[in-house]
């Protein structure tokens, strides 16, 4: 039986280099050993203020580069097509520790951030609840692994809890208490600001977009900082260092070992080294953003596949909330 994998994203605008060699790449080769679930979380998305049709527009958007990147269309869900993981969630909340909770870093960090900008901003509770609705889309496919970044640690930790004292409280080993998958993924930085991990939240010149204009990329990538001045003598710097990541990443490995051993030599050009980055990027991105391309031209399709595919994750999921009614003694028999 192969190992079962969820892993989720939350729908916000484009898809950018630090994502895709993060995450989604990840998601595209797990698919070919796992049993894997996908989802675009969009009930997650309403935890900080958001506009309805924005919201719709980008859990679609994100769905189609989803599958631009090679995501099988049959593992994908949309969040809101299987309301179980809200319904689990709630009972989870019913056996999750107040106190854990409130140790969340990433609630702290969010919620000071936004009240830092504006003191009265507007902290929903959703933001504070949100590590049980991720835990309800863990445990609801009974996942084994979730694949995850340092930020989402304390959250998969929170589940792990969660599974266990579930378990404990109704007698079986019914959720498997899921593990962290950790995969060797290249830190990508900010080509603006290379002591910053590439990031949407720090504004337009901070991330390269996949789905972006190649002009665009190529300017990024020519005015990309190189030399802050600060690094100690015989070290590279953050910022060439990351043109060399990202060329390594997009698999431009040859021109890569030449330009290393120029550098080595103290012979390498930067403007050699940022002409082959854009190049590798630009070959890397042109598969991915034509198949986007036929997607976009037929949207109602692909729309309807995907409520094809969430409808059978669906299955799954209702399963998982018989099972669950049934040993915590809710009325409905479902
Ligand atoms: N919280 C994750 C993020 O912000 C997204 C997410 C929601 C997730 N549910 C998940 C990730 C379940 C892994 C598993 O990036």
């Amino acid at each position: 039986m192969k190992k079962r994998v969820l892993s989720c994203i939350q729908p916000t605008g484009d898809i950018h280099l630090g994502n895709y060699f993060g995450a989604v790449k990840g998601w595209t080769v797990m698919q070919e050993e796992f049993d894997c679930v996908f989802g675009v979380v969009d009930y997650h998305a309403m935890t900080m203020p958001f506009n309805p049709a924005k919201l719709r527009e980008a859990t679609w958007k994100m769905t189609f580069q989803l599958l631009a990147c090679g995501v099988n269309p049959d593992l994908l869900f949309i969040q809101s097509m299987v309301p179980e993981h809200a319904e689990l969630s709630w009972i989870l909340g019913c056996v999750a520790p107040f106190g854990d909770l409130t140790r969340m870093t990433q609630f702290k960090d969010k919620s000071n951030q936004v009240q830092e900008a504006d003191k009265d901003a507007f902290i929903s509770s959703g933001l504070f609840y949100y590590p049980i609705l991720q835990a309800a889309d863990i445990l609801i496919y009974h996942a084994d692994y979730v694949p995850v970044g340092k930020d989402q640690e304390q959250h998969l930790e929170l589940t792990r809890t969660i599974a266990e004292r579930f378990n404990k409280q109704f007698g079986k080993e019914y959720f498997p208490v899921p593990q962290p998958y950790f995969t060797e993924v290249p830190k990508v930085l900010s080509p603006a600001d290379p002591t910053r991990k590439m990031s949407k939240s720090l504004g337009e010149k901070h991330y390269i977009n996949i789905f972006g204009d190649e002009a665009r990329m190529r300017k990024q990538i020519r005015t990309a900082v190189t030399d802050a001045g600060d690094t100690p003598e015989g070290e590279m710097s953050p910022g060439v260092a990351n043109l060399f990541t990202m060329m390594r990443a997009a698999g431009a490995q040859a021109p890569h070992d030449r330009l290393m051993a120029d550098y080595q030599k103290g012979e390498l050009k930067y403007a050699d080294l940022k002409e082959e980055v854009a190049n590798a990027l630009a070959v890397m991105m042109a598969p991915i953003r034509e198949k986007y391309e036929e997607i976009n031209a037929d949207k109602r399709t692909w729309k309807k596949r995907i409520q094809d595919s969430s409808a059978a994750i669906r299955e799954r999921a209702k399963q998982t909330l018989r099972d669950v009614h049934e040993m915590t003694g809710l009325g409905t028999v479902r």
